[in-house]
């Protein structure tokens, strides 16, 4: 394999699949060669992209490419547990988009198909890539605040965007927003922490976005604002605070660690982290001195402006991680099981906003 070019074959060339394309071009010694896309213009702006790249309309004639080294599955949601049997038939490196599956069953068939598998398989958890986010997950886990207590993270944006189908505009495709857009929240959660959840509480509504569109007479029925609490076993708490009509917020997306040694706080977009180191000892403090400037640290992330458009180099660093356990034989860092933990704690905050109740995780499990 290190002597020639990997081969990639997509499977869905929408906004994620094309999003793929553009910064595979970026990387040396990679080449995609075929993609499959039912959808006449994703396929026809795919191949502007790729010229070169045979296009498929059809399904069973993709399958049957044996010269494909790397699959990226990038279809929708609902669609990846149906198809991937079919794909892996010369044991292909996958790259599987999150969320891996809109169902536990589904999501469980997945990750037991491809255990023990001997291609590298990859869930797309790009969060944990993003410049400041990687920066801020490696300081917790070099210890600089001590043992984690709290988690948080804001996530204030836009509503979902248009897609091909209007598949997002229903649970029954995506598996819910708290399992569309938040797995990647609640696997930063369990990555961060490095321990798995135990309960879930969720309380959320659809307060704004979509109301007043309709597909065949049905109207969108996905959550738009969720606070959701996790307990976690190691005993810290994590907290996700998501609203999709904020589009005007300062910042997209804001995390807090705090350990017993400190904080760390990361910020998106501003690509900023600051870091801020309790005193060793309690100190011998009077009424509003206890905040010490100096042992605050802000750290300004840079991001390369050619890897930027690809969720904030998240994309770009997940595909040198890819390419590196395929090239070296290693284990792949997001595995089919970190993906199935997101579904589970996905599935288990809608579970909770629905019932009004918390959720246990060994109740989803079952
Ligand atoms: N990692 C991330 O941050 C991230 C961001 C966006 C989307 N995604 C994921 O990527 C996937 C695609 O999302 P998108 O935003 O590109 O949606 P999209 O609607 O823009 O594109 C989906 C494409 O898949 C095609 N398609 C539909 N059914 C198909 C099938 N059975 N086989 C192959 N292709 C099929 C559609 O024609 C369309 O071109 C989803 O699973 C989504 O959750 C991940």
């Amino acid at each position: 394999m290190n002597d020639r070019i990997l081969r990639y074959g997509i499977v869905g060339v929408g906004l994620m699949g094309r999003e793929h394309i553009r910064i595979l071009s970026l990387i040396p010694n990679v080449e995609v060669a075929a993609f499959y896309d039912p959808d006449q213009t994703s396929r026809t702006q795919a191949s502007e992209l790729i010229p070169t790249a045979k296009a498929y309309d059809d399904f069973d004639k993709f399958c049957k490419r044996d010269d494909i080294d790397a699959l990226i599955i990038s279809s929708p949601n609902h669609t990846h547990a149906e198809m991937l049997p079919k794909l892996i038939h010369n044991n292909q490196h996958i790259l599987i988009e999150k969320p891996l599956a809109t169902s536990i069953k589904d999501a469980k068939m997945i990750s037991d198909l491809l255990h023990n598998y001997p291609g590298v398989v990859w869930t797309g958890m790009e969060y944990r890539y993003a410049p400041p986010v990687s920066y801020a997950i490696n300081e917790a886990h070099l210890g600089t605040i001590g043992q984690i207590h709290m988690l948080s993270i804001r996530e204030h944006r836009h509503p979902f965007l248009p897609k091909i189908g209007d598949w997002n505009r229903f649970n029954r495709n995506t598996g819910g927003t708290l399992v569309e857009k938040c797995c990647h929240f609640f696997d930063l959660m369990r990555f961060i922490l490095k321990s798995d959840p135990v309960s879930v509480f969720g309380s959320g509504s659809i307060g704004l976005n979509h109301k007043n569109e309709s597909y065949d007479s049905e109207t969108p029925d996905i959550l738009d604002n969720a606070f959701v609490i996790v307990d976690f076993d190691s005993g810290a708490r994590a907290m996700l605070d998501l609203c999709m009509f904020a589009e005007q917020s300062t910042e997209q997306t804001e995390i807090q660690i705090v350990g017993e040694a400190g904080k760390i706080e990361c910020r998106q977009p501003s690509s900023t982290v600051t870091i801020g180191l309790r005193e060793d000892s309690w100190p011998d403090w009077k009424l509003g001195d206890y905040r010490n400037p100096s042992r605050i640290k802000k750290i300004n992330v840079p991001i390369q402006s050619d890897i930027a458009s690809g969720h904030g180099g998240a994309t770009y660093y997940e595909h040198l991680g890819f390419i590196e356990a395929i090239m070296n034989n290693q284990p792949p860092q997001v595995t089919a099981d970190d993906g199935l933990w997101s579904v589970v704690m996905g599935l288990a905050a809608e579970k909770s906003v629905q019932e009004k109740r918390v959720v246990e995780i060994q109740e989803v499990l079952q």
